[in-house]
């Protein structure tokens, strides 16, 4: 049962719903098959599980303004990844222990309970923070009621200390959790339980200023642990990483450590830390394990104090979204992400053509255009030169084959000056891009590199072009989506 604080603050939600639905959908930049909030501000997604055949997505959300706050816990449900029903809202903020935000967290089946952890977020009247990890369980999977706290903040921290992600190993349950020491570094916290309800503090597995790396963030978010392929990825968010040269260019990092996990010593050896994503919108990726084996990685498509009061959407009572499902796979080290085979059910009218040949000119291929499409160039070969993907007058694809760059250009939202996202490719052999409205996925070398960016066109130009200085040769297929 939920509590009649908790029932009163879901109501004063689907109001807000109500009240500005039309606003949203007569929205042009309204995505068409990424999943967005209905109203106001989505962040990152939380609890993804594939629960007795359907995948459940939640996410964090403040349904009374595109700003952050108290946030809800929204929820999607889908058979397929690609058809999703918005569900009753599963979480509000309203007890002693989460009233400033039910933050963000996952979800396991425990015994055909479907349990969710998450971070109670509690502010006094000063603004202080005070942080607990939480529990709540649905045996529907729709209706969920709060458990309270299950582990409260160990010494040596901040109340930055969020994000449980559990999984189980052997016969014990584990809890990753993203953490600020009271040195200012951010580190992944490990705990275990037998009962989900006691845990065990077994301390960091890795963070800044610690054996295996320097100071590096002063805060870790989102943490997600998993094996993949016969290792252990951990993926974080390092808050306060500085720039250098093509790397950590947007406010917050997102990425990833391969390495091996000693359950007994709550030690984590590592490799460095590498970029998920190249491009300009893209953090708090959590994933899931579905029961086809495959591990799903969904993250938000924003980024954390980053223009986030200049989405054009605003002004629609909206903002954010989540990227589309990719699965991942480990080779030689490195993350490889693709998106979920199931997409190709939203293909429709494919437009192809084969051993396009463009030199030294600029090109439109008829029909290939549009607001909401899947576009796939395979087989590229450029002898040399540059050759350029111009996309709807407002973002650029780049690639510099004597300088091995790729580049990813766009018309800031901000304040329409150009900005870029860069990394380096020894060679470009494919670009599988999703356009919807206003985002864009660019899968390049089949999941090598990905480059995720909100982008604002004009309605009226669905211009694509290509071009190249050199000799360009690709096959190219279109789908409208
Ligand atoms: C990451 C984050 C999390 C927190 C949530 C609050 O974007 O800051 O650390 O739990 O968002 O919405």
């Amino acid at each position: 049962m939920k509590s009649e604080t908790e029932r009163e603050k879901i109501e004063q939600a689907y109001r807000e719903i109500e009240k500005y639905r039309d606003k949203v959908e007569k929205d042009y930049y309204r995505l068409q098959y990424h999943l967005m909030p209905p109203v106001g501000l989505m962040n990152d997604p939380n609890g993804l599980i594939h629960w007795n055949g359907v995948y459940h997505v939640f996410y964090q959300w403040m349904p009374f303004h595109t700003g952050h706050g108290a946030k809800f816990w929204g929820h999607y449900t889908s058979c397929d990844l690609i058809h999703w029903k918005q569900e009753k809202i599963a979480l509000a903020p309203s007890e002693w222990y989460d009233k400033d935000g039910c933050y963000s967290g996952s979800a396991i089946d425990h015994d055909g309970v479907l349990t969710l952890f998450y971070t109670g977020n509690v502010k006094d009247e000063h603004g202080n923070r005070q942080t607990y990890q939480c529990m709540a369980v649905s045996k529907n999977g729709i209706d969920f009621e709060k458990k309270g706290v299950v582990v409260t903040l160990p010494d040596g921290y901040t109340a930055h200390f969020r994000d449980p992600k559990v999984w189980k190993k052997g016969d014990k349950w584990y809890m990753i959790v993203g953490a600020q020491s009271e040195s200012l570094d951010g580190k992944a916290v490990l705990f275990r339980s037998q009962n989900l309800r006691d845990w065990e503090h077994l301390g960091p597995i890795t963070g800044g200023n610690s054996r295996q790396l320097g100071k590096f963030g002063y805060m870790w978010e989102c943490p997600d642990l998993f094996e993949l392929d016969g290792q252990e990825v951990l993926i974080v968010c390092p808050q306060g990483l500085e720039a250098e040269a093509m790397r950590y260019q947007n406010v917050h990092q997102s990425g990833y450590f391969v390495g091996r996990l000693d359950y007994e010593t709550a030690q984590f050896l590592h490799g460095p830390f590498a970029e998920l994503d190249r491009g300009f919108e893209f953090y708090a990726p959590q994933t899931m394990l579905d029961a086809k084996g495959r591990r799903i990685l969904i993250a938000w498509m924003g980024v954390p104090d980053q223009d986030e009061d200049k989405h054009p959407t605003i002004a629609h009572r909206w903002v954010h979204a989540l990227t589309l499902p990719r699965e991942l796979k480990l080779k030689d080290g490195k993350l490889y992400q693709t998106p979920v085979e199931e997409l190709q059910m939203l293909r429709k009218d494919k437009i192809a053509y084969s051993n396009v040949t463009i030199a030294n000119e600029e090109m439109i291929l008829e029909g290939i255009s549009g607001d909401v499409i899947e576009l796939n160039l395979e087989n590229i070969c450029l002898s040399g030169g540059i050759m350029e993907i111009a996309i709807r007058n407002t973002a650029r694809i780049i690639y510099h084959s004597d300088e091995r760059m790729l580049t990813l250009e766009r018309k800031s939202f901000a304040n329409g000056l150009t900005e870029k996202r860069q990394c380096r490719l020894e060679r470009l052999h494919s670009l599988h891009m999703f356009l919807d409205t206003s985002s864009m996925e660019v899968f390049v070398n089949k999941g090598e590199e990905v480059f995720t960016a909100r982008f604002f066109p004009y309605k009226h130009n669905q211009t694509i072009s290509f071009a190249a200085n050199g000799h360009l040769v690709f096959d190219i297929q279109k789908w409208s989506l």
